[in-house]
């Protein structure tokens, strides 16, 4: 069902009538002894109090805090304040409306951002990196999922488009990291690629986000690392011939990308790709979750308060000033012929490292 009026645009006296998410539901008794019904309804626009003053006790039957329902009122100023006078309430079935609607949501639009994880998959050389990641991608329910999920409940990137935000992010770095470190090392651009891509994918079965984000049961019990794993066995047993080895390396990515096992990798990262991917994962996290932190520091403040994340307080004082020597930056240094030209290696060599033996 679609949405047409937001909190933030509903003045005194309009006459409302749409969708929200009940952010809060309880009953009061008025002066006169009378039962009310107390709601807060929330969308990705912000939130406002509601009061059902007739019915009360029939109207809250019929849906729950957490619901998205089609509310029917008026708006009037109490105490200078908007809120909603409510005459009726439907609860609205399930999937009939757009999580976006009522969850913060990226800055980025969805179909703007699925359009450019394309261009990323179709940048892929290797045919069988390629074959792998246009069948994921491919599948419609997957490709609405990786569209919608947040990256994390509440740490980064917590609304709603963060994880295909937070996987553009990675992959924006990694044409540059992979280069720079060419002459050092031979870094394989697809396999990088294609760990940044996949490697929360598992998110997109570990949190809800139909109308709160939340960690689903199979979220719970078996994590996002895991389930990764599971998508990328059964993808790459459709196709035919899928070659084992970068499967496994694959993989190895996303099993590694938490880099330690007291962060919940099951594996250590043991390729240049692995180590990579995981500083990177970890560095995309938290610049995204500072930029959360400064946008919600006090106005004229140095500091943020107390950042659970990085267990200290952040000094936000310089920030600004590096717009100010935008122009100052050196500009990035064309690439020689030789470097472009510098082949892609070979990835059957990733067949003999032996990875997953050993220990942790
Ligand atoms: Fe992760
Ligand atoms: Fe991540």
């Amino acid at each position: 069902m679609k949405k047409e009026t937001f909190i933030k645009d509903i003045k005194e006296r309009d006459r409302v009538k749409d969708v929200f998410l009940v952010a809060r539901k309880d009953m009061g008794i008025s002066k006169a002894g009378k039962p009310y019904l107390n709601l807060r309804f929330m969308d990705s626009s912000g939130a406002i109090d509601a009061r059902a003053w007739d019915n009360a006790e029939a109207i809250a039957k019929g849906f729950e805090t957490g619901d998205i329902v089609k509310a029917r009122g008026y708006a009037l100023s109490y105490r200078g304040v908007i809120q909603l006078n409510i005459a009726a309430i439907e609860k609205i079935p399930d999937g009939e409306s757009s999580p976006a609607d009522f969850l913060p949501s990226s800055r980025l639009k969805p179909e703007d951002m699925i359009k450019d994880l394309d261009r990323v998959v179709d940048s892929v050389t290797d045919p069988s990196v390629k074959a792998l990641l246009e069948s994921i991608f491919r599948d419609p329910d997957i490709r609405r999922r990786f569209q919608l999920a947040p990256a994390a409940k509440a740490m980064h990137h917590a609304f709603i488009g963060g994880l295909i935000e937070h996987v553009l992010s990675i992959c924006s770095v990694v044409d540059f990291v992979a280069q720079h470190y060419r002459k050092d090392l031979e870094i394989n651009r697809d396999i990088l690629l294609a760990g940044a891509i996949l490697h929360d994918i598992g998110k997109i079965y570990e949190l809800s986000y139909s109308s709160s984000f939340d960690y689903t049961d199979e979220g719970k019990l078996i994590g996002h690392i895991t389930m990764g794993v599971e998508l990328v066995n059964k993808k790459a047993a459709e196709i035919p011939d899928f070659p084992d080895h970068i499967r496994m390396a694959i993989n190895h990515l996303i099993l590694s990308h938490h880099r330690l096992l007291e962060y919940g990798s099951p594996k250590r990262p043991k390729m240049a790709e692995a180590i990579l991917l995981a500083f990177l994962d970890d560095m995309d996290a938290k610049m995204a979750a500072l930029r959360v932190m400064t946008e919600d520091c006090e106005e004229g403040a140095n500091w943020t308060p107390y950042q659970r994340m990085f267990e200290r307080p952040i000094y936000t004082g310089l920030l600004g000033e590096a717009e100010d020597k935008e122009t100052q930056r050196p500009e990035p240094q064309e690439q020689t012929k030789e470097e472009k030209a510098k082949p892609i290696p070979d990835l059957s060599a990733l067949g003999d490292l032996g990875l997953f033996k050993g220990e942790g």
